[in-house]
């Protein structure tokens, strides 16, 4: 499963996180994090430290949008990361986002448009029927 959850949005996911820990789940989880500064937002760090230790959280990337000149944020980690992400989603994975409902949720929608568009080979026709197609079992979102 894919995860973003920038700011109060990772609450959830520390749960799925717990849960899949607990259960020894296997399955591959990558977790978008994003919050202002890394010295005083990386809530949970050492958390999330311990979980990827364990094998139970697979991949973490952060973003932090205030530690240097030009806003960072999880859309942009998406895009960066966009080939594998495509690759993830292709192989079955679920993409989840949790969080501001205002901005982040629409620019994150607008880079998994993109990270399609760039990677998934497909015409320009067909992107909106791919990702109605994730959206249909496996996009999910709590946002707020
Ligand atoms: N935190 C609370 O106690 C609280 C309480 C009630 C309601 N809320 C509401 O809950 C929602 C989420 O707030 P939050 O506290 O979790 O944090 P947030 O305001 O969503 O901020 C978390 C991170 O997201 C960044 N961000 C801003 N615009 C973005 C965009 N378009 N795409 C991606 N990331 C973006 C912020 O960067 P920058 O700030 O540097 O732009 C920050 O680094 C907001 O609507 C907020 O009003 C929060």
């Amino acid at each position: 499963m894919i995860m973003v959850g920038p700011g109060t949005g990772v609450a959830p996911f520390r749960a799925f996180l717990h849960e899949r820990q607990r259960l020894r789940r296997d399955g591959a989880r990558w977790l978008f994090f994003g919050h202002q500064r890394r010295a005083c937002d990386f809530f949970y760090e050492d958390e999330l430290e311990d979980l990827t230790a364990a094998g139970t959280l697979t991949r973490l990337s952060t973003a932090f949008s205030r530690d240097q000149e030009e806003k960072v944020y999880v859309q942009d980690r998406m895009i960066e990361e966009g080939a594998d992400l495509y690759r993830w989603l292709d192989a079955g994975a679920w993409f989840y986002v949790c969080g501001d409902a205002k901005r982040m949720a629409p620019d994150v929608d607008r880079a998994l448009h993109r990270i399609v568009a760039a990677h998934g080979g497909l015409s320009e026709s067909a992107r909106p029927r791919h990702v109605a197609r994730l959206a249909a079992g496996r996009y999910l979102r709590d946002v707020y």
